[in-house]
């Protein structure tokens, strides 16, 4: 115990170093939670396409290399943990915890990623997707009407956590009551995304973990005695037909849980925050909510990428931006800093709802782990902004902004505003 207490101190203390001493891969890597990062990515552009780390550690902002990076078959997924002592279960035992990325199809290669995906992939098709609609209006104008006569209000916990979390808990098959826990999970789990660096993140880690496993374990065994037609039972009755691990199954609930809710929830977070930034934008988008409401989706997702970036390894020695790369070496694809990026996205740091190419974002990557989502999210973010500033036309934003403590989602944690 003392010894890995130890083994994390002293990397905590030499990424601290390098990045004290300027080196622009440690400096992205120790951005302190909560801040964006958008100045030190400018740093890694300035510095090449492909910048290595004093660890052996790769680093992309270029929009070319990371589309390539994440749609090439030479590079794998890598889990995002990063000890495995960090998944030993609370208070020792034998197995280890299970995690929703690293032991869903989220982190693993191919053949048996194509078939576990497959298994969920029918909940999220575009005909699934036009089916959703009006339940997410019904919602939406449900929690817009809640907002309505109050003074100021939390616009995330208040509306922009609730749309996304009552539409995947009904996608799921999950009591809505608990929205609170799930909410109380997305903000931990966007502070430990990233690796666990301390023994203080390790435990919140396998607490966080430990318990969202329970949760999920209870859930599926009652969806196994009484089936029903939502998503849960669909992967139980896949794992029950030898489709899919046990662990498999847990993992993949808690991605879909809190992929299905973090992050989108930061489109509507961003948007707000991004009008208010750029007042002709906001004018322009007031003008025409209907018409402009998928664009300011697109361009916010461009702009301020909630998931602010990925990892991939070697998976066999190759050649990239002109390095000789040894297999095992992991890269880090900033898909907020390739967003921003200005051979593809002219006056890339500004909002623009009228750029011409804002969906060439890599937001939700690129390649076969292309986020599965990604049309769920888009309805929501759309649906959802379209209503708010139609219903509230004079929203303002009414105090101080704070954002999610992570360095991998980006978006508020606390909006007030005055509708
Ligand atoms: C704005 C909203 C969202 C953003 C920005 C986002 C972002 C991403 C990104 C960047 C990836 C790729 C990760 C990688 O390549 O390593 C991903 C994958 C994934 N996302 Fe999303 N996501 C969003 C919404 C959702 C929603 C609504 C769900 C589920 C309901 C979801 C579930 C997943 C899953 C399961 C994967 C793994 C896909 C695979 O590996 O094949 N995401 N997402």
């Amino acid at each position: 115990m003392i010894r890995e207490a130890l083994r994390l101190y002293k990397g905590k203390a030499r990424l601290v170093r390098s990045a004290a001493q300027g080196d622009p891969v440690s400096r992205v890597l120790n951005l302190p939670r909560g801040r964006a990062g958008y100045d030190r990515y400018e740093d890694i552009r300035a510095a090449g396409d492909l910048v290595r780390g004093p660890s052996g550690l790769y680093m992309t902002a270029s929009h070319a290399l990371c589309g390539k990076v994440l749609r090439s078959s030479d590079f794998g997924a890598v889990p995002t943990t990063v000890s495995k002592r960090t998944l030993r279960p609370v208070g020792g035992g034998a197995g280890r915890l299970v995690h929703p990325l690293d032991d869903s199809f989220a982190s693993i290669d191919p053949p048996e990623h194509g078939r576990l995906r497959k298994i969920v992939a029918p909940a999220f098709t575009p005909q699934a997707m036009r089916a959703q609609e009006e339940f997410v209006t019904g919602v939406v104008s449900e929690e817009l009407e809640r907002l309505a006569g109050q003074s100021t209000v939390d616009l995330i916990g208040e509306f922009a956590v609730r749309v996304p979390s009552r539409v995947i808990c009904e996608m799921l098959g999950m009591p809505v009551a608990d929205h609170e826990l799930f909410v109380r999970w997305g903000i931990e789990f966007g502070a430990i995304v990233d690796g666990a660096r301390t023994p203080g993140e390790v435990r919140r880690t396998r607490k966080l973990l430990t318990e969202m496993a329970s949760y999920f374990s209870d859930l599926c065994d009652r969806r196994a005695a009484d089936p029903g037609e939502d998503l849960v039972s669909r992967m139980v009755r896949a794992t029950e037909a030898g489709e899919m691990s046990r662990e498999g199954l847990v993992a993949t609930c808690e991605a879909l849980l809190i992929g299905g809710f973090v992050t989108t929830a930061n489109i509507i977070g961003n948007a707000v925050v991004g009008l208010f930034d750029e007042p002709v934008q906001h004018q322009r988008f007031l003008a025409d909510p209907a018409g402009l409401a998928a664009t300011l989706v697109e361009e916010t997702l461009r702009l301020d990428a909630p998931a602010q970036y990925g990892v991939r390894i070697v998976r066999a020695p190759t050649t990239l931006a002109g390095r000789d790369l040894a297999a095992g070496s992991p890269i880090v694809t900033l898909l907020a800093g390739a967003n921003r990026d200005p051979e593809v996205f002219t006056d890339p740091h500004r909002l623009d709802l009228t750029r011409p190419n804002p969906h060439d974002h890599l937001s939700f990557a690129a390649g076969i782990h292309y986020c599965i989502g990604a049309s769920l999210a888009r309805l929501e973010g759309r649906i959802a902004l379209q209503a708010l500033f139609t219903r509230y036309p004079d929203l303002r934003i009414a105090g101080r902004v704070r954002y999610c403590p992570s360095r991998v989602i980006r978006g508020p944690a606390h909006l007030p505003v005055r509708t």
